[in-house]
């Protein structure tokens, strides 16, 4: 690994499984000083212990981050034991059973769903910028996290959808109101990533439908988001910002025919 991050402060939420944890990792693998961060502390505390395990300096982080107070405070334990923040990387998402698993169709949709999706992946994601900001005394590079979901519609997952379309905007308002300071802002959107999450919310013939869309033969890792991640985080990509990338395999770069036409040719 080459340091890219040597001396540099991270903060990822939800990095306590899946993506997060993956990037926590990538972030402490390449030098940064990572706060872990998640609902769960187990998660948190298990990437923690895993990036220590591998020569790294972490610390977990137990919050909410719909909760400004929670958020507050986390921010703060961080600052004081590492001095600042100069990444963040705001990856936490509502997607248990509660939440994401009743994001159906939008007839029947409890505002409940809709109220708590909006609270942790867009309420959170500002919480996260609003206080990590005042914190990034030389700049920094904030990564949020959006999803193809966010660019394109379904029959289903309206609310998450939506969260993820406004995190695209977000982007872009973070992006101008903090250029001025060196603060860069930009968003992911990946297609489906093999996490154990994704993998318990999909039917293995949505799988298969997943599979037929994308142009490449192979899906994307939590490891390929992280090396996209890093890049966005690193100041390889200093004169970036406001920008989405997605990274999706070739899923939404072309017309739904050329799966349809495919899955005909090679039934
Ligand atoms: N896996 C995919 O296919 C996919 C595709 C596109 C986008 N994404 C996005 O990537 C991100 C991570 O997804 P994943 O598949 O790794 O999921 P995951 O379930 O493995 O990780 C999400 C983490 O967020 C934590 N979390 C949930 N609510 C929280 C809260 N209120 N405060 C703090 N932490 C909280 C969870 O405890 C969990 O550890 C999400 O934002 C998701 O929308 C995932």
């Amino acid at each position: 690994m080459t340091g890219r991050f040597d001396g540099r402060v991270a903060l990822v939420t939800g990095a306590g499984s899946g993506i997060g944890a993956a990037c926590a990792a990538r972030l402490g693998a390449e030098g940064a000083f990572v706060g872990a961060l998640d609902l769960r502390a187990a998660g948190a505390k298990a990437t923690a212990a895993a990036i220590r395990a591998h020569g790294g300096t972490a610390m977990a982080l137990t919050c909410d981050v719909s909760d400004e107070k929670q958020v507050e405070e986390a921010v703060a334990a961080l600052v004081a034991s590492f001095g600042r923040v100069d990444v963040l990387h705001a990856n936490a998402a509502a997607l248990d059973r509660e939440v994401y698993g009743r994001d159906r169709e939008l007839d029947t949709l409890d505002v409940g769903v809709w109220d708590r999706t909006m609270e942790v992946n867009l309420r959170g994601a500002l919480l996260m910028v609003k206080h990590t900001v005042p914190v990034m005394p030389d700049g920094g590079a904030i990564v949020l996290m959006s999803s193809v979901s966010g660019l394109v519609g379904d029959t289903v997952h309206a609310a998450y959808g939506a969260s993820k379309s406004a995190l695209i905007g977000f982007t872009r308002y973070v992006a101008t109101a903090y250029g001025a300071r060196g603060v860069r802002c930009n968003a992911v959107a990946p297609a489906l990533v093999m996490t154990p999450t994704a993998q318990r919310a999909l039917t293995p013939s949505q799988l298969a439908d997943k599979a037929a869309e994308r142009l490449l033969p192979w899906p994307c890792t939590v490891d390929d988001v992280a090396n996209l991640v890093a890049f966005l985080a690193s100041d390889e990509s200093r004169c970036i910002t406001g920008q989405t990338l997605v990274i999706d395999s070739g899923t939404l770069a072309h017309r739904p025919q050329h799966a349809i036409q495919r899955s005909r040719d090679h039934p």
